[in-house]
């Protein structure tokens, strides 16, 4: 069913940004990619990338609000591939909302995409991996969720320090099943989140950051991609249950 020990990872949100970067980085890393989205030619760009270059790759549409999507794309993979050997739920959007103007509706839809979206996917892939005493979840959260507070994004912050407990509680439950559960926390990097001036900083407000950035730039999806891919790791076997900082030494060189 393995395939020769062929590795398989299955990606949220990776037509683009961080997740289009990770995806990348496991197909050159030798891994059969499962790139999944909701923007499909992204998503089908990304994976015919990667089989252009030499690696295997393949896309599917998974829409992380949908139990259905999770669990029918999840298990086709599996039926098709075995138990998966990495999951990275990465699918996130990070709208500015006021609070005057956070509805119950603007608040659940972070929610289900940045926070019930990574239980989703964690969810479907479970089973096969504790049958399979092996596996990697890598859920992404953020420096908002670990550290900061950010304005006018209470949804945001509050999903994704939900991230880091759903993290620490999955990685307790599933440690003994040979299942790690790790989440890691970008800083300011440069993909179509950050570079919203309606929703983020905007590329000024980038630029800007560079100055109060420690190593003296704003990061790159690469940078969180190798980060990842260590995270599903052998070289992180007895890693789990963290949630790793990655922002060129933002958090600690504020003073
Ligand atoms: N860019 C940053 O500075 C930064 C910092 C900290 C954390 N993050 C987090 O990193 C992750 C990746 O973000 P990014 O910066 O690459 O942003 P991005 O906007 O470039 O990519 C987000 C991806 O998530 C997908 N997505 C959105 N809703 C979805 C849904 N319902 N189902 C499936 N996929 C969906 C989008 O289609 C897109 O491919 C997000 O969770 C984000 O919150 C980003």
């Amino acid at each position: 069913m393995n395939d020769g020990g062929k590795l398989t990872v299955l990606l949220t949100g990776a037509g683009i940004g961080i997740g289009a970067a990770t995806a990348r980085a496991f197909g050159d890393a030798g891994y059969r990619v499962i790139v999944t989205d909701v923007l499909d030619e992204e998503g089908e760009g990304v994976a015919s990338g990667i089989n252009a270059d030499g690696g295997e790759a393949e896309y599917h549409r998974l829409d992380v609000t949908s139990t259905e999507q999770a669990d029918a794309v999840v298990g086709g993979v599996q039926e098709r591939y075995g138990s998966l050997d990495a999951v990275v739920a990465n699918a996130g959007i990070a709208h500015r909302v006021p609070l005057p103007e956070l509805s119950d509706e603007k608040w659940d839809q972070t929610h289900e995409i940045d926070l019930k979206g990574v239980m989703r996917v964690c969810r479907a892939v479970a089973p096969a991996m504790r049958e399979a005493g092996k596996g990697s979840m890598i859920a992404v959260s953020s420096i908002m969720g670990v550290a900061y507070g950010w304005d006018e994004h209470v949804q945001y912050s509050a999903a994704k320090a939900g991230v880091v407990g759903l993290v620490r509680g999955l990685a307790v439950e599933l440690a003994r099943d040979g299942v790690r559960v790790n989440g890691i926390a970008p800083g300011y990097i440069r993909t179509a989140q950050a570079l919203s001036e309606e929703h983020s900083l905007g590329p000024e407000g980038l630029e800007q950051a560079a100055e109060f950035i420690p190593m003296g730039r704003a990061g790159e999806p690469e940078d969180i991609a190798d980060v990842i891919l260590f995270l599903a790791s052998d070289a992180a076997r007895y890693l789990t249950g963290q949630t790793i900082i990655v922002d060129g030494g933002l958090l600690v060189g504020r003073y």
